[in-house]
């Protein structure tokens, strides 16, 4: 958090989108620092590409304003502000009977990139695609595309890269590959900016994450929002059923509630102020009641069970 305080390498100011009657995304703020890594997130047609394609230059806002990289975004500004940064869309967009070599020639010459050839050599070697420059692109898998695609983003040392589901339909060693990428870059102060369907790859990846459904509906660390939207809590599983479970945890210090698991019949739920002093009284409890415990553990939410409570209040919303 401190990163963007001290040095904000994009500025988003009540954006708004719309095409036609169909509001894309709006309204939306936030600020990413530099060397951030920054997620994404939101259900399909939530805005993310299309906020992606506006930050990008591609698309121009309806209304709202931003700074990418330090420079106004203002259509004056486009080429300026393509030079410092570098986009991967939904889809990689490459001649596919060109080889890889010549795909990426074609966009050093966009650039007028320096040392193009150089430039090429480490932007497939980042990507693990050396062996495969001779090949067309209409030849490739769809995975080994979107690594063509991802080496087209490094050609220019952008500042900040919007990468629009990089892993999408990469098998998981070609994930972790991207994922070790996106870290390598973070540490070479790259800012990267990227809209995933994947949370655990969120989680894994960001230093924060945004969580988009036309507005934006929370943005954060992933273990703040965690910690904003749900109390903490201990799981206590037993080898059998508690016979009068409220007798054993009812009025134990630090032990605001419980409730009995859906799912498995000797699992308890505990809300609880401070897991460090409600445990041990728990598992006290438990001993004197002559319960067989399992385990005590502190309950752990995932960003997947942030993401799915903001966006099910949502759709709940939508049918009020
Ligand atoms: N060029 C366009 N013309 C009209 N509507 C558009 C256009 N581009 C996007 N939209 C609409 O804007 C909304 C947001 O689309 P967007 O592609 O940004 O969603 P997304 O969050 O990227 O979804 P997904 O997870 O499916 O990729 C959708 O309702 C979409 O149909
Ligand atoms: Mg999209």
């Amino acid at each position: 958090m401190t990163r963007v305080q001290e040095d904000p390498v994009l500025v988003v100011d009540k954006l708004t989108k719309t095409f036609g009657s169909r509001t894309a995304y709006s309204d939306v703020s936030f600020t990413v620092g530099r060397g951030e890594v920054f997620g994404f997130l939101g259900p399909n047609g939530a805005g993310k590409t299309t906020t992606v394609r506006s930050l990008g230059t591609l698309i121009t806002p309806t209304s709202g304003r931003a700074t990418v990289a330090g420079i106004p975004l203002e259509a004056a500004n486009a080429v300026e502000i393509r030079k410092r940064i570098a986009i991967m869309t939904e889809a990689p967009g490459l001649y596919g009977r060109l080889s890889v070599t010549e795909n990426l020639q074609y966009f050093v010459g966009l650039h007028h990139l320096s040392n193009g050839a150089e430039r090429i050599k480490n932007a497939l070697e980042a990507v693990n695609l050396s062996d495969r420059a001779r090949d067309t692109c209409n030849s490739l898998s769809k995975g080994l595309r979107q690594r063509v695609g991802l080496a087209r983003t490094l050609l220019n040392d952008p500042e900040i890269l919007f990468l629009d589901e990089p892993t999408s339909g990469l098998d998981p060693v070609a994930a972790r590959g991207v994922h070790d990428l996106i870290s390598g870059l973070r540490d070479r102060g790259v800012t990267i900016f990227f809209t995933t369907h994947r949370l655990a790859e969120a989680e894994a990846l960001c230093d924060r994450v945004a969580i988009l459904n036309t507005t934006l509906r929370t943005i954060g660390n992933p273990s703040e929002l965690r910690e904003q939207l749900f109390n903490k809590g201990l799981t206590v599983t037993t080898a059998a059923p508690l016979p009068d479970p409220d007798r054993v945890f009812t009025g134990l210090p630090g032990v605001e509630s419980w409730d009995a698991d859906g799912t498995a019949a000797a699992a308890y739920h505990l809300a609880v102020s401070d897991p460090a002093v409600a445990a041990p009284e728990v598992v006290r409890a438990l001993v004197h009641a002559k319960a067989d415990v399992l385990s005590v553990g502190e309950s752990r939410h995932s960003l997947e069970d942030v993401y799915l409570e903001l966006v099910n209040e949502d759709v709940e919303a939508s049918r009020r």
